[in-house]
């Protein structure tokens, strides 16, 4: 008999490194919390421990190197055809660590997040820890949000503040905004897979009312 009305949201993950996000979807989606089915596991470099903690978990994994490819067009294009094999509601990048082109993040509007680990707008690319604590915000976080052209520039659906202490150092810091990353990200695929959260003439919508340019705020109870 089926457990649910609802058909599980099929996923995507694409990532470059160790995989911690990934290991939170897999834990909600093992717990029954995420109702989703992790279908591959998609990785642009080999050896990265994320492919272990898939394969751990009995989940398909594939590498498409990059460094095979002559230019970023191809490479996207191999990548997409990948993917769409695997035919995802939703494909999530968790420290996919590539810019993307524009025909790419066309294919998967709406249809694709990411996680970036400052309050965006701000601090956009690279190295955003220490970039926040050499600017000496008093807050730092992180953003999920839908992916478009515009690298790191999507409609945000949530965000997490959280803190930052003196005497931090952007390895700390780290460690304080990795633990909301492994909290929103489970939260906003949950709420994109019950339909709650969708993107909208390149808005993010949540239960049909328009987010907050920052999406749904999120403080960290924790220091
Ligand atoms: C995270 O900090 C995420 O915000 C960023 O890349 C990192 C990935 O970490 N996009 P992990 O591979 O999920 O552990």
């Amino acid at each position: 008999m089926p457990t649910s009305s609802r058909p599980q949201l099929r996923v995507v993950v694409l990532i470059s490194g160790s995989g911690s996000n990934l290991q939170a979807l897999i834990d909600g989606a093992n717990s029954g919390e995420l109702p989703i089915e992790i279908a591959a596991v998609i990785s642009n470099r080999p050896d990265v421990f994320g492919l272990t903690r898939a394969k751990d978990a009995g989940i398909v994994t594939q590498v498409l190197d990059h460094k095979g490819f002559a230019s970023r067009e191809t490479f996207d294009a191999a990548l997409m055809q990948t993917i769409d094999h695997y035919q995802p509601d939703l494909v999530v990048l968790a420290g996919f660590m590539r810019i993307l082109t524009p025909e790419f993040t066309r294919h998967y509007l709406g249809r694709m997040l990411n996680i970036h680990p400052s309050l965006l707008p701000k601090f956009q690319g690279l190295h955003t820890h220490q970039r926040a604590l050499d600017a000496g915000e008093s807050h730092h976080g992180v953003t999920v949000h839908f992916v478009t052209a515009e690298l790191d520039g999507g409609p945000a659906a949530i965000q997490a503040r959280v803190p930052v202490l003196p005497g931090d150092d952007a390895t700390q810091l780290a460690k304080r905004v990795q633990r909301q990353e492994h909290i929103i990200y489970p939260l906003a695929i949950k709420w994109f897979a019950q339909g709650h959260l969708v993107m909208h003439e390149g808005k993010a919508l949540l239960n049909g009312e328009l987010l907050p340019a920052s999406g749904y705020q999120i403080e960290a109870n924790e220091p």
